[in-house]
This record gives C-alpha cells, structure tokens and sequence, in this order.
C-alpha cells in the first residue's frame, strides 16, 4: 500500500502548527514569561526559539522527507547503528507524553461542560471545586478516556481524512477563539495592570535557571525532540517544498500563539484582582474565579476551555501519530489497528496519572505519577532526543540535509543552520539537560 501524504502544503503547516501550539503556549508560556522577568524572558525565549529552535524543527522535518519514514524507520535507512535509540527514545516520548496530556485534555473537557453546570458562580469555591473534581477518580479516568477516544477516531482516518482536515478546520477555529478573548480581556476595565505584570521588563530576574526554562519550554511548545517533526516531514509528497519556509512559518505561528495566550490570562486576571499563580491552578482555579465575576462569564469560561481542548488535541494528535507511523511502517500493522490498539495501551497507561491527582496516592520517586512521567519525558528524553537529532544532521547527513533545504536557494544560511546543528544546540541543550536534572 502506497504511504500517505498530506493533500496540500496549508494542510501540512496547519498540522505541524497544530502539534506546536498546545497546552505549553496557552498556560505554561504565559505564566513562564510573567514570573520571569516579563519582556526580558520574551526577548530570551524568542533569541532561543529563533536559533536553536528553527535549526532542529528544520532538521526533523529534513531527516523526516528525506527518509519518507517514521522515526525509527528514519535513522534506520539512514545510517542505523546507536543512531536509532533516538528514534526509539521519541516513539517512547510520544507514547509516555500522550498518556498524561490526554489526562490534562480531559480536564479541558470537563471544564467547558462544567462551566454552564454552577461552576462559574460567585458562591462556588473554585479551589474546592477543582480539587474535588480531580479527587474523583471515576471521573477523571472517564474525561482522559474521552479525550482519547477523540484522538484515536482523528488518527484511526488517517494523515488526510483525519489529521489534516482536523486541523484545517481546530487551527482558525483557535486563531479566532484566541482572538475573541484577547479582544475581551484587554478591553476590560483595569486590564492594563496585567499586560505591566506581563511585559514589563525586568532584567534583574533573569538568571542561569531562567534561561534553562526558556530553552525546555522551548523543545516543549514546537514539539522537538521526540520525532513529531520527523514523523509529519515524513508526509510531504514534494521536494520543492521549502522546508526552511515551513520550519520558519510554524515556529513564527506557535511563538505568536504563545506570546497572545498571555493577552487574555494576565488582563484577565488583573482587572478583578486576583493574583496569578503557576500552571495548572492558574487555568483551573483563578481563571474560573475571575470569569464568575465578568458579565457572561460562563460563555467566556466555556470559550477559554474550547480553546484550550483545541489546541491540546491538535497536539495530542500528532503525539499518538509518532507511535502509530511506527507500527504502521516497520511493524506493518494497519492504521486503525494501530491506532486502537496504540491508542487503547495509552488510555490504560493514563490512568494512574488520572488518579494520582488526588484519587489516590501513586508515587514514584517523590512525585505523583502524573508529574514523575512528566519529569522523565520533558527532562530527559526530549532533551537528549533533541541533543541526538541536532548532531546526526550536523555530524552525519549535513550533505543530504543541504540538498533537501536548497529548495528556493539558499541565501548562504545553511552553513550557519549546520553549525548550529553541530555545535550550538548541542551544547546549548546538554545544559538545559543537566539543568534539568538539578545537576547545578
Ligand atoms: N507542543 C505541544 C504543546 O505545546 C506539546 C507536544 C510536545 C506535542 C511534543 C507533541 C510533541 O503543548
């Protein structure tokens, strides 16, 4: 059977932007940016993003269309050897990731259901409210297992039918969600404090961790490191294709998708007074308070979460592609028993980070499952995964990689793209790599 392909060039950067642009843009980013100095974390993301970032989403999607092959099938036809741990590390990565992402698009779900049931109300505890929720076992499980159902149905139908035509129609859809709430929260009476929490720089806070933080949210938010990219170059039907073009497009989209998230949060946020804190209890706890206090606050609570199970599942998508191009390529199964089965084994896998969020105490090495397989993926895999993608297209394909990105000339950058394929990310992703591991 001939190998799929994606119908169109749009379809493909929809795709690639839909796996970017995820729960890291809309509530890691934000958060990350406003505790960390504001527009100089932005201004260090964006110097990071624009060299180190661009250089290996080029150099996955380069090994990806070269090789028309998953990510192990990838470094297998290409040199083999040690080469393929790093193929293999991504399968694992997107197989371990999906599992407590769905958990967290689960909650999404829940949450934009929720806000028409008495959630968004003036007299609910939204403290108490999130933390009996995710106290219930049966329910979290129920909300990750429909979350998965999703992704596997948009998997099971294929690149084109499934992937593609998902994400041409979710990825405007979240452009203008992303758009309608920016334009209510900044327009909201005392929004201006927020956007000053937000933006304002400050140098003064910017240190060697601040730096680790930007490069991790980095791999994290334009999915690196673990062969997504591979996985969907390895679809482009055309050598005319320019892949720097698309490297470039969809690292502008996820950093213009982050950069805006933080538009709607902190205006938010600011102009009812409450204060922002990190990650989860940011979205799930003080959002929900703040839009009790805003007229048609439910609607805008069920806008926010739809637009953060958007993104989430656009992204949760391409996780489960990872696993499933393997399976399909080098173990010849069929999409859809790939799909179910894969996906089937991930849902299972979910379920102790589902209940590990308050149903029940399931520990590994100090920290909650969830967190621990968080850890593990984030910290180490993608790191490394990255680290190995960088240095075999530096060290062992720069030829081939030259030919492949020579589509519309080369504006002599492809010496500067391989250097920092050989030298620069290397080094700059071993720190974070240590950094990660709480070496220094
Ligand atoms: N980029 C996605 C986000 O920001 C997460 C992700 C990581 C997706 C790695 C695929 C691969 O949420």
């Amino acid at each position: 059977m001939e190998r799929e392909t994606w119908g169109s060039k749009l379809g493909f950067w929809l795709a690639a932007a839909g796996s970017a642009i995820g729960l890291g843009n809309i509530w890691r980013f934000p958060y990350l940016a406003g505790s960390n100095g504001g527009a100089a974390f932005v201004f260090i993301y964006l110097l990071i993003v624009l060299t180190i970032g661009i250089s290996v989403m080029l150099a996955e999607f380069t090994i990806g269309r070269h090789t028309n092959l998953n990510a192990v099938g990838a470094f297998q036809k290409l040199k083999g050897g040690p080469w393929q741990i790093a193929g293999w590390m991504g399968v694992v990565a997107g197989f371990v990731i999906l599992s407590f992402y769905s958990v967290i698009g689960g909650w999404t779900i829940k949450y934009i259901l929720s806000s028409f049931t008495g959630m968004i109300s003036t007299s609910t505890d939204s403290t108490s409210y999130f933390l009996s929720f995710i106290a219930n076992g049966p329910q979290t499980v129920l909300y990750h297992a429909i979350f998965m159902a999703i992704t596997i149905f948009v998997v099971y139908r294929g690149v084109g039918k499934g992937i593609e035509n998902t994400c041409k129609i979710l990825m405007p859809a979240l452009f203008l969600l992303l758009a309608i709430l920016i334009i209510r929260a900044v327009t909201l009476p005392g929004a201006l404090a927020g956007i000053n929490f937000y933006l304002n720089p400050d140098f003064s806070k910017v240190t060697g961790a601040t730096i680790l933080a930007a490069l991790g949210q980095a791999f994290f938010s334009l999915s690196l490191g673990m062969g997504c990219m591979i996985t969907y170059g390895s679809y482009i039907k055309s050598k005319k294709e320019s892949l720097p073009r698309a490297a470039a497009t969809i690292t502008l989209l996820d950093t213009a998708a982050a950069f805006l998230a933080g538009f709607v949060i902190f205006p938010t946020v600011f102009a009812f007074g409450a204060t922002p804190s990190a990650g989860p209890g940011l979205t799930f706890i003080t959002l929900p308070k703040v839009f009790a206090l805003m007229p048609g606050g439910q609607i805008w609570s069920a806008l926010f979460f739809l637009l953060l199970a958007v993104a989430a599942l656009t992204s949760a998508i391409s996780l489960l592609e990872v696993v499933v191009a393997y399976m399909i390529d080098n173990a010849k199964w069929s999409r859809q028993n790939a799909a179910l089965i894969i996906g089937g084994a991930i849902l299972l896998l979910g379920i102790p980070s589902a209940l590990s969020q308050g149903a029940m105490t399931i520990n590994i090495a100090g920290k909650s499952f969830l967190d621990f397989l968080d850890f593990i993926s984030n910290n180490i895999l993608l790191p490394l995964g990255g680290l190995l993608i960088a240095l075999f297209v530096g060290w062992v394909i720069p030829e081939i990689a030259k030919k492949e990105t020579t589509a519309h000339g080369t504006f002599g950058f492809q010496s500067v793209w391989i250097w920092i394929c050989r030298v620069v990310a290397p080094v700059a992703i071993f720190v974070i790599f240590l950094g990660g591991l709480g070496l220094f």
